[in-house]
């Protein structure tokens, strides 16, 4: 028998959400199961409900009470996007598009693609119209925007929010990495000025979580913000001169924690997401120009190898997701 430590209520606590409209009918009968059962698994009232309840062990042991409950798995239900909303910055191509579409595979409804290029590309013309062939045709936006113009950025989530009703999801992706400097020549209006390194890496990528979270707020549907910081984060690459974007991310990584201890009252969850290298535009400046880095940066990774963009899509789909509700603060 597992007895965990009851935990106080407070009368407001916002994530007690009984009434949610998936799980309406399924609760009452949930609940009386687990008065009925020897097995405690928490407060007797519990604090928050999955919008899947019954599930995992607890849905066993409601089966075993009710033997008209017919066992289901449920695990790749709880990754399901389905009629969701979301933005995502720097999605016009690179780790931002590849996240773009892995939130419409999920189920998304529409993912709106932020970025700085006047006309999307064909890779990001071939990736909407793809998702809108899906079974439950999701849609890709594009809108193109400059993330260090708080005042765009925002007016952009309204109009979304005031369009769909709803926002659930933000990843705030874009970023630059410019060529090397001298650390001890690094010029103040290249490190600080809103166009360069900071302003993008920093304040665009706080305006964008703050757009969305502003809507998320308005809905009141909770969400889920993805800060896309970088390994460079946490450690430095040796051999590099980035300090710039080593200092940009790990403010980044500092953002995300803030956020979402701010927000978490809200059920709005913020993490972040530190990749290693993939090859992408931003990093074939150097990998291009400097073959032998694809052996070195290779073997300082455990695997031997650099990314595939592919390979973010299932950390995003989960961090956006159902499937990671009780993750926030989290790098
Ligand atoms: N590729 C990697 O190895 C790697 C590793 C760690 C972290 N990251 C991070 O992942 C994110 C995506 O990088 P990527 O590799 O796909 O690079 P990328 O250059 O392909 O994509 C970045 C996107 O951001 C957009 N952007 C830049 N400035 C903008 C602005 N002011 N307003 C709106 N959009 C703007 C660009 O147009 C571009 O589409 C970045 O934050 C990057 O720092 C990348």
């Amino acid at each position: 028998m597992t007895v965990l430590r009851r935990i106080p209520l407070r009368s407001s606590y916002p994530l007690i959400r009984g009434n949610h409209p998936a799980v309406s009918g399924v609760i009452p009968a949930y609940r009386q199961s687990l008065s009925s059962t020897a097995i405690s698994r928490g407060p007797r009232e519990p604090q928050s409900v999955s919008p899947l309840a019954p599930i995992g062990v607890e849905a066993a042991v409601h089966a075993k009470s009710d033997p008209g409950f017919l066992p289901k798995s449920k695990i790749l239900d709880e990754f399901k996007l389905t009629d969701r909303v979301g933005i995502v910055s720097g999605g016009a191509r690179g780790l931002g598009l590849e996240m773009a579409m892995a939130l419409c595979e999920a189920g998304a409804r529409a993912i709106y693609c932020f970025d700085i290029h006047k006309q999307p590309s064909e890779e990001w013309e071939a990736v909407r119209d793809y998702v809108a062939k899906l079974e439950h045709g999701a849609r890709l936006e594009y809108v193109s925007i400059d993330v260090t113009n708080q005042k765009a950025v925002w007016e952009s989530a309204d109009k979304i929010g005031d369009k769909e009703g709803r926002m659930d999801v933000c990843i705030a992706a874009a970023g630059v990495l410019k060529p090397e400097k001298d650390v001890l020549e690094y010029p103040a209006e290249e490190f600080a000025e809103a166009t360069k390194v900071m302003g993008i890496n920093v304040d665009g990528v706080l305006f964008t979580a703050q757009a969305a979270g502003r809507q998320m707020r308005r809905f009141g549907n909770k969400g889920s913000i993805i800060l896309i910081a970088s390994m460079s984060g946490s450690i430095t690459n040796h051999g590099h001169a980035w300090v710039a974007y080593n200092t940009s991310k790990s403010a980044v990584l500092q953002m995300a924690r803030s956020m979402a201890c701010e927000l978490g009252e809200a059920g709005i969850r913020v993490n972040s997401l530190s990749p290693g290298h993939i090859y992408t535009k931003m990093t074939a400046q150097y990998l291009d120009a400097k073959p032998h880095l694809l052996d070195k940066w290779s073997n300082l990774n455990p695997l031997g190898r650099i990314g595939r963009t592919d390979e973010v899509r299932g950390v995003i789909a989960w961090l956006a997701s159902d499937a990671s509700t009780f993750c926030t603060g989290s790098e």
